[in-house]
């Protein structure tokens, strides 16, 4: 019983200065400053789970139609080159400022189709990464 009483009571303390540590303004929201590793890894273990669990069902188009390529393309080029690049061109005003960096998609990227066509359309939240879906029309089959 004593046991139990004192874990509970060191649970309550944790969290009353989790409580307090958010209200003291202590930490750095500022995106020209690192996250610290924890919170850095938080960050990425939840996006990365959150999108697997998130796109599963998604149907993919044929990825080699000549006419969706050009029109992806295009839309690359309208709305995603100012953070994400493009061959030749090496960083802009916009993406040096941003915390976390946007992804070169042309060199990088881990992500199936299914779970990119996620991202593009619900964006992630608290990266600068936009929801498309708000803006244009994206239709899969599914989420
Ligand atoms: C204002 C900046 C910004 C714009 C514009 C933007 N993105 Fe992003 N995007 C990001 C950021 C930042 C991330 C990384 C998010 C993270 O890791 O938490 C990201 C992540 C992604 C990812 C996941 C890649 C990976 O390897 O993690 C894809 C795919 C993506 N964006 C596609 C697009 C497409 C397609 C467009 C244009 C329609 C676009 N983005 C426009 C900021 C942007």
């Amino acid at each position: 019983m004593r046991i139990l009483l004192g874990a509970m009571l060191a649970l309550l303390l944790l969290a009353l200065s989790g409580v307090a540590y958010i209200y003291s303004g202590a930490y750095n929201v500022a995106a020209s400053d690192a996250h610290t590793p924890w919170v850095e890894w938080a960050f990425h273990e939840t996006m990365h789970n959150s999108v697997e669990e998130h796109a599963e069902g998604i149907n993919v188009p044929d990825l080699d139609d000549d006419q969706l390529i050009a029109k992806g393309a295009r839309a690359y080029q309208q709305m995603c080159v100012s953070c994400h690049l493009r061959p030749g061109l090496e960083n802009t005003i916009l993406r040096q400022g941003l915390n976390p960096k946007p992804p070169v998609l042309a060199e990088e990227g881990h992500w199936a189709p299914a779970e990119q066509f996620w991202i593009v359309k619900h964006g992630i939240k608290m990266s600068s990464m936009p929801a498309w879906g708000r803006r244009m029309t994206i239709r899969r089959s599914g989420k």
